[in-house]
């Protein structure tokens, strides 16, 4: 699938008199993964603001360590940023970019939600995902990149999506080429990270759980059954724990870090 670089430059001007984000675009037939071509050209002295596109990866990075199976098809991009945060509130990132990109999308009429903590759903599949990256001085971040990779054509696992399969099922084409999902995925890491840094952290999170489809889900947590009741602003995920007339519970709530349960991708599954 060709990408077409004109064509991206003109959706992202669209509306827009000056960047938040000042884009530098990196566009690559195949490179291993966009997070590692830009920590490369950070490296080299790029800039904030400098984004990586690939057509497909070939060692694609996803959360936890696990590969982000990357075929021609998808959209794989990055984006540098220079955050002044303290590394304890990095995980912040992922949740402005989760936030911008589900709002720019539904502003386009793709009813996406977030799955906590990373995942972009539709369905209740998984239509892509983010992998922040940081480097840490001092205890806080000097250097960014945050990577998200979308199904548009590519083929999907049995939890997954693509978005143009969705289209066909809704009879209806918001989203009309890879180049404007291209921008609208950039123009929601702006939103996100703007929001993050304007509006502060307590407006942008009440923003990701307005989008949150996992409020009210039960989950069972070292053998203790809870119902999500938010996420902090570190990241963690909110359960209150159930209790029945007999017991009294010390700590009537509990806070999980990404990456300690995974919620599963259909309700019925919990
Ligand atoms: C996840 O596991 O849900 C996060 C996946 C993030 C994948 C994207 S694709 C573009 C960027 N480059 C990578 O190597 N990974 C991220």
């Amino acid at each position: 699938m060709e990408f077409n670089r004109q064509k991206l430059e003109a959706a992202l001007e669209t509306g827009q008199e000056s960047r938040y984000l000042p884009f530098s675009l990196h566009i690559f037939e195949s490179v291993p993964s966009t997070n590692q071509t830009l920590w490369e050209l950070l490296n080299q002295g790029a800039t904030p603001g400098t984004v990586v596109i690939a057509t497909q990866q070939t060692a694609g990075r996803g959360q936890w360590g696990r590969q982000w199976i990357s075929p021609a098809g998808g959209i794989y991009l990055s984006v540098a940023i220079a955050p002044k945060i303290d590394a304890i509130d990095s995980y912040q990132l992922t949740l402005a970019t989760a936030w911008g990109i589900s709002f720019q999308l539904r502003q386009c009429g793709v009813s996406v939600g977030i799955k906590w903590p990373n995942d972009l759903v539709l369905n209740d599949r998984k239509l892509g995902g983010i992998l922040t990256e940081t480097k840490i001085n001092k205890g806080k971040i000097t250097q960014a990149v945050i990577g998200v990779g979308i199904n548009w054509a590519n083929p999907v696992p049995e939890t997954g999506i693509n978005l143009e399969s969705w289209q066909t099922s809704q009879h209806s084409k918001p989203i009309s080429c890879l180049e404007m999902l291209t921008s609208t995925v950039l123009l929601g890491i702006e939103s996100g990270v703007q929001c993050l840094f304007q509006e502060g952290i307590s407006i942008l999170l009440s923003r990701y759980l307005d989008l949150l489809t996992n409020i009210g889900d039960q989950v069972y947590f070292n053998n203790l059954l809870g119902t999500v009741v938010g996420v902090n602003s570190q990241g963690n995920l909110k359960v209150n724990l159930q209790t029945d007339d007999t017991k009294t519970l010390i700590t009537p709530e509990i806070y999980i870090e990404p990456g300690t349960i995974s919620l599963g991708y259909h309700k019925s599954s919990v």
